[in-house]
């Protein structure tokens, strides 16, 4: 399997514009080009628009963290997938801050999936369950329901090329972060590739890429990329310490060297 592993790093609702500027002038000084890796930096909103000038292009590409559906309009605080367009590659959608905190539902996620889409920006698309859906025995319906919600207003050659990003509640750094174990994750990709599978296809269900999120460190990311039919991880809190991200970016080019001299 040649496939690029994808490692995303979502800033969330840290760093001002001074702050972000000295992390991308690390990360530029740490970080090669990894022919094997694909970067994404996934800052503010505000953010967006400095960093994409400053960053080497043939290192790093661009995540928005969220957008709303709405092309333009009398829609006061917002930003439109449309006025992003021309500056990011992928757009956050549906992670779980914002299901929880912001009360988006699954129609927001699937209107703002098909927006992104509509603009040519990639959503990485989070699904997951909290530690309550999990202990009822929940997860897999849950994960159906994101899933099937999530892609409603697409069509197959529309989703083979978006990004699944799952990441268990639980296992999110500031709700707990409990280390998933392997063996939950890799039951929990394989469903969701058979759920693609069912609803659009074997093709479709091969080509989707399948991240995952939650509490990833340099320590855990082998066991995680390791997994079949993983195609990268989204990472947090240590997205914002240098050390520790480029820390995975190395991990992640050796498991790619590995993957090539098996196949
Ligand atoms: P942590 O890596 O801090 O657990 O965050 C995961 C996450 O929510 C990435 O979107």
């Amino acid at each position: 399997m040649d496939r690029k592993i994808l490692i995303v790093g979502n800033w969330k609702m840290n760093l001002n514009v001074s702050q972000a500027s000295i992390l991308v002038h690390r990360l530029d000084q740490k970080i090669k080009i990894h022919k094997g890796v694909e970067m994404v930096l996934a800052p503010s909103t505000l953010c967006l628009q400095p960093v994409s000038m400053e960053i080497d292009r043939r290192k790093f590409r661009l995540s928005a963290q969220d957008a709303y559906y709405k092309d333009e309009g009398a829609y006061t605080g917002e930003v439109s997938f449309t006025m992003l367009r021309d500056m990011v590659s992928y757009c956050i959608i549906g992670h779980s801050e914002r299901r929880l905190y912001f009360n988006e539902t699954l129609e927001t996620v699937r209107d703002k999936v098909s927006a992104a889409v509509r603009n040519e920006i990639t959503p990485i698309v989070c699904i997951g369950e909290t530690k309550t859906e999990r202990t009822a025995g929940e997860t897999k319906t849950v994960i159906h329901d994101q899933l099937i919600t999530a892609f409603a207003n697409l069509t197959s050659n529309e989703i083979e090329n978006i990004v699944i990003a799952y990441e268990p509640v639980w296992a999110i750094s500031t709700f707990g972060g409990e280390i998933a174990k392997p063996n939950d994750v890799q039951e929990i990709i394989n469903f969701i590739r058979d759920q693609i599978k069912h609803l659009f296809g074997p093709i479709v269900a091969q080509r989707v890429r399948v991240l995952y999120g939650g509490s990833v460190s340099d320590q855990t990311v082998g066991t995680y990329l390791n997994l079949s039919g993983c195609d990268g991880a989204l990472v947090g809190a240590a997205s914002l310490n240098c050390y520790k991200f480029t820390g995975i970016i190395d991990v992640a080019s050796k498991v790619h060297q590995t993957r090539l001299k098996i196949s």
